[in-house]
């Protein structure tokens, strides 16, 4: 057996990134020459490494390896899992507030060698998982990226035992949510769906295409995803996972939104916002254990097919257009 394999979950926990950027570390160490968010249309700009190619990273995504499981409980749980693994709401801290999810790091799943993030990151591709910047709770002050693995290869060359029985990825994955990256406890499903996503992916369930255009189409139907898991959930009363979905599936319109933002795409933007605030409402009625939260997510379902319409409609005309976020990116990265 490979030896690092055999290292235990929680000393490699404890090796992770501790916590994520100081919003002023945004602004003192630019990965690409930004000075600050407000320089930034588009927050991922901030961690595309000067060298990489930032249209072919913003403008597209790596596909997803996702094995489809036949048990339904189990495929449940792995939607639940996806869709946290895709939330702003998941990390907190600096994480949090810089908007970070484990998807920013691990794009589709895999790996992300476009990332640089100032003062985390050594070369591009890496992140310091020994550094206290990100976490209130660990941290060994010694500067040591290490690169980001891809999740969705071989399960022998990665370091946590994936195997259901040895039960080694779950308090791997709370750690790095409660301790690494300062968030809040996540609910049991959660956690259990973040293990089971992460074993899902595989090699053998890699699409033909590595990379797929990133858009409307994509981040509309990560949404639905979302709210069909957190619809599951309120329905057998498990309000905070439910809450929980919803804050991964507003994370996915956030994507959208922060691209929607010319005067021209005004009302289409405003319409979004709205939809949004629809999602908060419902997040406010499952807190308040209000039985008409679940009507309310699939009344949201069920309109979102003409929202999405609208957003298509206007693609070209926003920042999902590879050739104006080219000029974007060119007036805010000269050289
Ligand atoms: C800022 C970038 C970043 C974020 C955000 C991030 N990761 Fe990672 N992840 C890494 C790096 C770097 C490593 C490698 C750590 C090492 O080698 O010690 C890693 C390792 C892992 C591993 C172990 C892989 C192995 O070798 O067995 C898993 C599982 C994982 N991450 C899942 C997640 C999940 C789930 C989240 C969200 C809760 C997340 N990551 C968020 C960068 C990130």
């Amino acid at each position: 057996m490979d030896r690092r394999r055999r290292r235990p979950a929680t000393e490699l926990a404890g090796l992770f990134l501790c916590g994520l950027v100081l919003a002023s570390t945004v602004g003192a160490f630019p990965a690409h020459g930004l000075t600050s968010l407000g320089d930034a249309p588009i927050r991922g700009m901030l961690w595309v490494a000067k060298g990489a190619d930032p249209v072919r990273a913003l403008a597209s995504a790596p596909t997803e390896c996702l094995r489809r499981a036949a048990d339904p409980a189990l495929a449940a749980s792995v939607e639940i899992g996806r869709a946290a693994f895709r939330s702003t709401t998941l990390l907190g801290g600096q994480a949090g507030r810089a908007g970070i999810t484990c998807e920013t790091c691990h794009r589709g799943g895999r790996s992300n060698p476009d990332f640089l993030f100032p003062g985390v990151s050594g070369a591009p591709g890496t992140a310091d998982v020994t550094s206290s910047l990100f976490s209130s709770h660990r941290g060994n002050g010694v500067v040591d990226p290490k690169p980001i693995p891809d999740l969705s290869g071989p399960k022998a060359r990665l370091k946590v035992s994936q195997a259901p029985a040895e039960q080694a990825l779950e308090p791997f994955i709370h750690g790095l949510i409660t301790e690494e990256f300062d968030g809040p406890e996540p609910s049991p499903a959660v956690r259990q769906g973040l293990a089971d996503y992460v074993r899902a992916l595989s090699p053998a369930a890699c699409p033909a295409k590595p990379r797929e255009r990133l858009g409307v189409t994509l981040l509309m139907a990560d949404t639905r995803r979302a709210l069909t898991a957190a619809r599951r959930s309120a329905d057998i009363g498990d309000s905070a996972t439910a809450i929980a979905m919803i804050g991964g599936a507003r994370s996915r319109l956030g994507l959208i939104d922060e691209r929607y933002a010319a005067p021209r795409l005004a009302r289409a933007r405003a319409d979004l916002r709205a939809a949004d605030r629809r999602l908060a409402a419902a997040q406010t009625a499952l807190h308040d254990h209000r039985p008409d939260a679940t009507a309310q997510i699939a009344a949201w379902l069920t309109a979102s097919r003409a929202l999405e319409a609208e957003l298509a409609a206007r693609q070209s005309a926003s920042l999902f257009d590879p050739a104006r976020l080219a000029a974007s990116v060119k007036r805010r990265l000269p050289g």
